[in-house]
């Protein structure tokens, strides 16, 4: 059996950092799940497929030319890390991400990161959905102010422009559309390990979820 840890939560909860962080020290792959739902959605737009056109958006996910490397992403042949990343782009990728048939073709594409010596998966529906087997399933959550102050000095360090009332409305937006979609809505599995990362350092978060993972004899 390959080993895995699933880290669910909202945006801004700091799951990709910790995630990252992890899959480092364990010398384990990473799947960055939200990153294939923004790739899709950019995919979508460039190719001017509208989200109810089934058909296409579903053959388009199934074929998604893309190739992660070296923490960088290529989509059809284009470097897109950055482009990937914007506020508009995650609530693209949001709307796709409410589509059962955008997340069913995309659902084998996800498992097959799962590979030896183990896997660290960061998502929304990672323990519920994906891997349910998971032995240990983590689920961060935060303030929507802590998320959008997170997300702010992020955009700012990169040298972006931020507004925290707009990253507040983006924020809750998402959220609404994340938890009550019908199908895979972001909520912990029923065994998953709850953190609460408000007043958590990273190394805090990070020291927390290796001791789950010690306590299910993954590490
Ligand atoms: O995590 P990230 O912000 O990159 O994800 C972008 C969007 O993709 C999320 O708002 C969510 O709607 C969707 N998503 C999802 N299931 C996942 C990962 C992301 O629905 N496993």
């Amino acid at each position: 059996m390959v080993p895995i840890i699933t880290i669910d939560g909202a945006s801004g909860t700091g799951k990709g950092t910790v995630s990252e962080r992890l899959a480092k020290q364990f010398g384990w792959h990473f799947l960055d799940s939200g990153a294939l739902y923004r790739l899709l959605a950019v995919a979508a737009e460039r190719h001017q497929i509208a989200f109810d056109d089934v058909s296409r958006l579903t053959m388009l996910a199934e074929k998604l030319d893309v190739v992660f490397a070296k923490g960088h992403i290529l989509l059809e042949g284009e470097y897109v890390t950055e482009i990937i990343r914007t506020e508009a782009i995650g609530n693209l990728a949001s709307k796709i991400a409410a589509l059962p048939t955008a997340r069913t073709a995309l659902l084998a594409r996800q498992r097959v990161f799962r590979q030896l010596p183990g896997l660290i998966a960061d998502g929304r529906d990672m323990g519920t959905v994906i891997f349910p087997d998971s032995t240990c399933k983590i689920f961060l959550t935060a303030s929507i102010e802590e998320r959008a102050r997170r997300r702010y000095n992020q955009l700012k360090e990169a040298g972006r422009e931020a507004d925290l009332t707009s990253l507040v409305n983006e924020l809750t937006e998402r959220d609404t559309r994340d938890k009550t979609r019908a199908v895979s809505p972001l909520k912990p599995a029923t065994d998953a390990l709850i953190i609460d990362t408000d007043k958590l350092t990273i190394d805090q978060v990070v020291e927390r979820i290796i001791q789950a993972a010690k306590m299910a004899h993954l590490c």
